[in-house]
């Protein structure tokens, strides 16, 4: 018989409360804690902070609390300016980066979850293992049997140079893969929103001599066609990008060869 709750092991429960004194500014961080050491249930933990003694954005009130609450905290982190893409998590129930989400921007209380539907390695780290083994499936190079000129440069157009504006700039957080209701349910075999648009990008690189063979790959009732234009991608992609209409590019070139 189906089972539509969740197991008791992932029931997630109250957990502990950090009250801030004297703060002239309290803001709570409700923060989703989960340790597959202990065998206990995930729990959300309640952290006060005084904003008043914290930086403007999510990540420097997690900085914070792991520094001077609880050191157990685990996220990842490395630039702190919306380049390294490892900061990406669920911030009031939008995946985002917590280095370029304003706490001010939140009502209420600041609810943090890792990445949805990702298997979780610890608090607010996610398992990125199969993303990645996706990512590297479309061979994210450039593939050319030519030579490059004596020059060493593959020049390239304007208009040939301007066609990957929107893709380079992908700094692959996995916001928009795990918010595809699609990956959700087929991520083992649907290749998701960020590993498209990084197929895409190299499909409409101009020096790139694998396009016939890119599109091959992809022609797969599962590795592309479970995108139903839902659009969940292109609404959370914290750096303004389009993976939908990538998407939407790669299907209209398959189509094209067809006919
Ligand atoms: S447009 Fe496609 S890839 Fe984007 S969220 Fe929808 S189904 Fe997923
Ligand atoms: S398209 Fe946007 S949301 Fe998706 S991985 Fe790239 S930067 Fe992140
Ligand atoms: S810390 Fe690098 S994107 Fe947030």
């Amino acid at each position: 018989m189906a089972e539509f709750s969740l197991p008791k092991n992932s029931k997630i429960q109250k957990g502990a409360i950090h009250r801030a004194t004297n703060a002239k500014r309290a803001r709570t961080f409700s923060i989703y804690r989960w340790n597959s050491d202990d065998g206990k249930n995930p729990q959300m933990d309640n952290f006060e902070i005084d904003l008043e003694a914290c930086g403007p954005m999510v990540l420097d009130a997690l900085v914070k609390i792991k520094n001077e609450i609880d050191p157990s905290l685990t996220f990842r982190r490395s630039c702190r300016e919306g380049i390294c893409g490892s900061c990406a998590m669920n911030i009031d129930g939008t995946n985002t980066l917590a280095c370029l989400k304003p706490i001010e921007d939140v009502k209420g209380d600041i609810r943090i979850n890792p990445l949805p539907h990702m298997p979780v390695i610890k608090d607010l780290v996610p398992d990125l293992s199969q993303a990645y083994a996706q990512y590297r499936s479309v061979e994210p190079w450039l593939q050319s049997d030519t030579p490059p000129p004596p020059d060493g440069e593959r020049r390239q157009s304007k208009e040939e140079r301007a066609k990957m504006d929107g893709m380079w700039e992908c700094i692959l957080c996995f916001c928009c893969t795990t918010s595809c209701p699609s990956y959700w349910w087929n991520g083992d075999r649907y290749l998701g929103p960020a590993t498209l648009l990084a197929a895409y990008r190299w499909i409409a690189d101009s020096r790139d001599e694998r396009t016939g063979e890119r599109l091959d790959a992809l022609q797969d009732p599962f590795k592309l066609y479970r995108c139903h234009t839902i659009m969940n991608c292109t609404q959370t992609c914290p750096k303004g990008l389009n993976p939908a209409k990538a998407i939407g590019e790669i299907k209209t070139m398959i189509l094209e060869r067809q006919s």
